[in-house]
């Protein structure tokens, strides 16, 4: 999997899809009573499984603007620095907006985050991106745990396959409190078949993409 997606097999942990992933980044980087920051109305399982491990939730809203309904990075830098925050979440692309933040603007949210403070970027759709293909895409960046998933384009959701990108010694953090057997022999057979046959993927990322 790793050689297919281009990414150094060091900074890539496999594990039962994207959900599973948010819940294990959790448990690996915040203590209960902790700060966590989240957008208002995204993807709720984070802040399900953060209220669940006794986080503190902190949701500032969408920024709106006409035509314009996204993730409010300035939002979320102010409120990560003000409630001394342990984590920031945030979907790229966002569901439910399909707002996309460009990778300047990620590395400029990351640069103005505090030191002390993770960013954790599901890009569980960054299939559909122009550039899912880029050097980028494929880059562990320092401070964030990059989510991906084989549920969307891949279309494997009931096999329960994903996997984070993150520096080698954050993911020997979370090796510690991993399920080990969470991912079977027969997902990761299909997993194989499926990443062997990228044209199938990008057939599926098209269909979605194509007007009906
Ligand atoms: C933004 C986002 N992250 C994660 C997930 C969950 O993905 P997985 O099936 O890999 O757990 C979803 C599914 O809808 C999603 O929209």
């Amino acid at each position: 999997m790793s050689a297919q997606q281009g990414i150094a097999l060091e900074t890539m942990l496999v594990d039962a899809g994207a959900d599973s992933l948010i819940a294990l980044a959790l448990r690996t980087t915040c203590e209960p009573g902790e700060t966590v920051v989240s957008t208002a109305g995204t993807y709720p399982t984070f802040g399900y499984f953060a209220k669940g491990q006794g986080c503190r939730l902190i949701e500032p809203s969408y920024f709106e603007a006409p035509g314009v309904l996204a993730p409010d990075l300035e939002a979320l830098i102010a409120a990560a620095h003000q409630e001394n925050a342990r984590l920031v979440y945030l979907a790229n692309p966002d569901n439910p907006s399909g707002h996309l933040h460009n990778d300047s603007a990620i590395l400029k949210l990351r640069e103005a985050l505090p030191d002390s403070c993770w960013l954790m970027l599901d890009e569980a759709y960054g299939d559909f991106r122009d550039d899912a293909g880029s050097e980028f895409a494929a880059k562990a960046i320092p401070g964030v745990i990059r989510l991906r998933t084989l549920s969307k384009a891949h279309g494997l959701a009931g096999l329960r396959i994903g996997y984070a990108i993150a520096a080698p010694e954050v993911l020997a953090m979370m090796m510690k409190v991993r399920i080990h057997y969470a991912v079977s022999s027969l997902t990761l057979a299909a997993a194989e078949v499926v990443l062997d046959h990228p044209g199938e993927v990008n057939q599926h990322v098209a269909d979605v993409k194509s007007p009906p």
